[in-house]
């Protein structure tokens, strides 16, 4: 399964994502995790600590380029996940981990031509069951304007509790539609009580397909630049989410 995390800034999509990942590994998946974040986080979060090692995927472009001029970078790739070049994944407890790449300068330009690889990247590669790829996107509906996830089979919009948070999620939701992405996905975060939910899922007109609590570990550990993913109760949501992601996507496709 391909899964793409997006909503608005700060609500928490880098932390569900590695939490999502984590709990997909304990569930037999083979992982990659795909920070297409300008401003990646996702490899702290995760607990890789040699994250500026790592060839962000956007060098792709450039290494292949001259190669495939005609053909597109990705041809001379083999598509399974298991062969891409070591190069550019990071490998962690059976995690495997791509950076997008940062925008290194002031004034230098949109991301266009990263997200063109991560566009091709998502395309190309065949997943085989069992196998997942878990994107956490850039904040807000950028992602979207660009087609950059039109590859994948499930959004999933991390929102909170809070008017910009719902509409910024309502709108990713309309253009991921539009794109003809089957399965779109809301999922609360920093939830405190009932009312939260209620208020949520009244102001969305849909279900959340499951639901964070606020959680003062998960805030600690980012804070104190530790990995979220072993924060046990977190943890049980993420496997919810992953029960829940199976069986919706077996029934949808
Ligand atoms: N359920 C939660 N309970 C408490 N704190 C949380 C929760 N989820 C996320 N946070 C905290 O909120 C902050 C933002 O989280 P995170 O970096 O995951 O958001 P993001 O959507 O990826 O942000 P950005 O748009 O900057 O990429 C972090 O400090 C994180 O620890
Ligand atoms: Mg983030």
């Amino acid at each position: 399964m391909k899964i793409a995390i997006c909503g608005k800034g700060g609500v928490g999509k880098s932390t569900i994502a590695a939490l999502l990942c984590r709990a997909l590994l304990e569930k037999g998946y083979k992982v990659l995790a795909i920070d297409a974040d300008p401003s990646p986080h996702l490899a702290r979060l995760l607990g890789f600590k040699e994250a500026d090692k790592v060839t962000p995927i956007a060098e792709m472009k450039d290494l292949l380029a001259a190669r495939a001029e005609k053909e597109g970078p990705f041809y001379s790739l083999n598509p399974k996940v298991d062969d891409l070049p070591e190069k550019f994944t990071l490998v962690r407890n059976g995690l495997k981990l791509m950076v997008l790449g940062a925008i290194k300068e002031a004034g230098g330009g949109c991301a266009c031509p990263e997200q063109t690889v991560l566009r091709r990247l998502l395309s190309f590669l065949l997943l085989q069951s069992k196998e997942a790829i878990v994107i956490d996107l850039e904040a807000g509906v950028e992602p979207f304007g660009r087609a950059t996830i039109s590859a994948i089979d499930a959004v999933l919009i991390v929102v909170q509790p809070y008017l910009g948070s719902i509409e910024t999620a309502k709108q990713i939701a309309k253009m991921a539609k539009d794109l003809g992405v089957k399965n779109i996905f809301f999922v609360g975060n920093n939830i405190s009580d009932k009312e939260d939910i209620v208020f949520l899922e009244k102001e969305l007109d849909s279900p959340l397909l499951v639901y964070f609590f606020n959680n003062k570990d998960l805030a600690g550990a980012e804070r104190s630049g530790q990995s979220v993913i072993e924060i046990d109760e977190p943890k049980k949501i993420a496997h919810l989410l992953v029960e829940k992601l199976e069986k919706q996507l077996s029934t949808n496709g």
